[in-house]
């Protein structure tokens, strides 16, 4: 069985998504998977797949286009099985606003966003403080700031005031979340495990993502018994109603004065990250799947 690992490309996580795919092609070729092609995408990635005709890409993008659809629709074109969600569960979960479309009446409790023109926030707040305003299609916590109570950059917002809001047009601000950060990983058609992320410093930051030692990961997360199987139930009922396949991860804030009101998931990862310090592999190791085998269960399920 001939595999490509898609990764790279020109998103703003490009290189989250060369560790992820170095991972994966790496583990197969542990394997004694033989037949293992490497590919850094670029615009002429048609073509490269057209010579390749793997039997199977598996799909280690994060951003665009290789988690929003774009690549998905590309790949059903030429006819080339592909891991992960297809084009529209894809075109869905990467926006997230588009997302509580769907979830919020399928029973999943989400914050309630507001989309806003990035000039307005020089005006006024769009809505009280504490707010999270961030990009409504990106990944990583890439543009992501956090608007504390009279705080941090003034009030407004000052014209000028550095900040990654000043890269985008618009912007989703969403009501802050007081609490806990949890992570649960869908794979299959069952919910592994509840991650507790605690940053040392500020938030789960890009750089506390990605950088060993700046996150503690609590797994299984030291949370009531009633709190980790709503979060499971929440995961699992996402992964269900956007149709995803392979592997997703939903992304939660808990505040724990709350109880289970306090629940709220605020995406869906359709391609997550699968470097060393990724959750999804984090969790399934947890669950007694190494890193291998995991890889190999998504490679099995998009064959299937
Ligand atoms: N967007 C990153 C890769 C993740 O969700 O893991
Ligand atoms: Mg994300």
């Amino acid at each position: 069985l001939h595999v490509v690992v898609l990764m790279g490309g020109w998103s703003s996580e490009r290189e989250v998504s060369l560790m992820s795919g170095k991972g994966v092609a790496a583990a197969l070729r542990t394997r004694g998977w033989t037949s293992v092609t490497e590919v850094d995408m670029d615009r002429n990635v048609a073509r490269v797949l057209e010579e390749l005709r793997p039997d199977i890409v598996f799909n280690a993008l994060h951003g665009h286009p290789g988690e929003d659809g774009t690549v998905q629709g590309m790949l059903d074109l030429m006819g080339i099985a592909y891991t992960h969600s297809g084009l529209s569960t894809s075109a869905i979960a990467i926006d997230k606003e588009l997302t509580k479309l769907l979830l919020v009446p399928a029973g999943v409790r989400m914050p309630q966003g507001t989309m806003v023109r990035s000039e307005s926030l020089f005006e006024r707040d769009p809505i009280p403080r504490p707010y999270v305003l961030k990009p409504v299609n990106e990944g990583s916590s890439v543009g992501v700031a956090i608007i504390h109570e009279g705080g941090n950059h003034g009030s407004p917002i000052g014209r000028g005031t550095p900040g990654p809001w000043n890269d985008f047009d618009e912007l989703l601000a969403e009501p802050f979340i007081k609490g806990r950060e949890l992570t649960v990983a869908v794979l299959g058609d069952e919910a592994l495990c509840v991650t507790e992320l605690k940053p040392k410093a500020d938030f789960y930051d890009f750089a506390a993502k990605y950088t060993d030692g700046l996150t503690e990961h609590v797994c299984p997360a030291e949370v009531p018994e009633d709190i980790t199987q709503a979060m499971l139930d929440m995961a699992l009922l996402a992964h269900r109603a956007l149709g995803c396949k392979g592997a997703s991860r939903s992304d939660f804030r808990w505040d724990d004065e709350q109880g289970e009101a306090g629940l709220y998931l605020l995406e869906v990862n359709t391609q997550p990250g699968m470097t060393p310090l990724s959750l999804v592999p984090e969790q399934a190791k947890q669950r007694g799947i190494p890193y291998g085998e995991l890889v190999e269960r998504i490679i099995a399920e998009a064959l299937a």
